[in-house]
């Protein structure tokens, strides 16, 4: 199965749109996508050799630290190692621009991704209380952080 990491463009937006809508627990509006593609964020998505959209990656810098917004993989393809690689791509993306850090939030709930951010070096900076809410519940936010080191230029993702 041959996937490559490309520029997520316009004409990738309806299939990342269905895809987030599917497995993110709070789903971007397609406008949210759109904000994000026109202030030059680092937006990238995992296409199959037949285009499909298997996953994305969105991050945005500020001043010299990268805040990834969201990341996502199509629940049929998780596991294989493709989160990470979409990771390295944004940490060598980090490293190549000689930014700082990565930095990001998620749900203190959600052990798959604290598990991958962890084997990736990111570490706990602190937890927002209560920081995703809904009429119901709310959760906490954990907040990690990655400090970028010269040898990330070489990642392979
Ligand atoms: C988080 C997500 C992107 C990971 O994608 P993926 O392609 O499966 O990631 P990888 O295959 O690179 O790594 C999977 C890692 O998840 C962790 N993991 C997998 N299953 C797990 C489980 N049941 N419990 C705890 N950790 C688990 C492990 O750290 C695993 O690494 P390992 O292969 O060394 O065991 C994917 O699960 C996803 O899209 N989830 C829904 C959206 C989401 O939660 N995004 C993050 C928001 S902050």
């Amino acid at each position: 199965m041959r996937l490559n990491i490309t520029d997520m463009k316009k004409k990738h937006l309806v299939k990342v749109v269905d895809l987030d809508g599917k497995i993110a627990q709070s789903p971007w509006t397609m406008p949210m996508f759109l904000e994000e593609l026109e202030l030059g964020s680092f937006c990238r998505v995992l296409l199959d050799e037949y285009g499909e959209v298997i996953g994305y990656c969105i991050s945005r810098l500020q001043v010299d630290e990268w805040h990834l917004l969201t990341v996502g993989i199509n629940s049929s393809h998780r596991n294989m190692g493709l989160g990470s690689r979409l990771l390295k791509d944004l940490i060598r993306k980090a490293a190549l621009n000689y930014d700082k850090a990565v930095l990001l939030e998620v749900r203190s709930s959600n052990a798959v991704a604290i598990n991958l951010y962890k084997k990736h070096g990111f570490t706990v900076l602190h937890i927002r209380e209560g920081y995703y809410k809904t009429a119901q519940a709310a959760e906490d936010a954990v907040v990690m952080k990655r400090l970028i080191k010269g040898g990330d230029r070489e990642i392979i993702s």
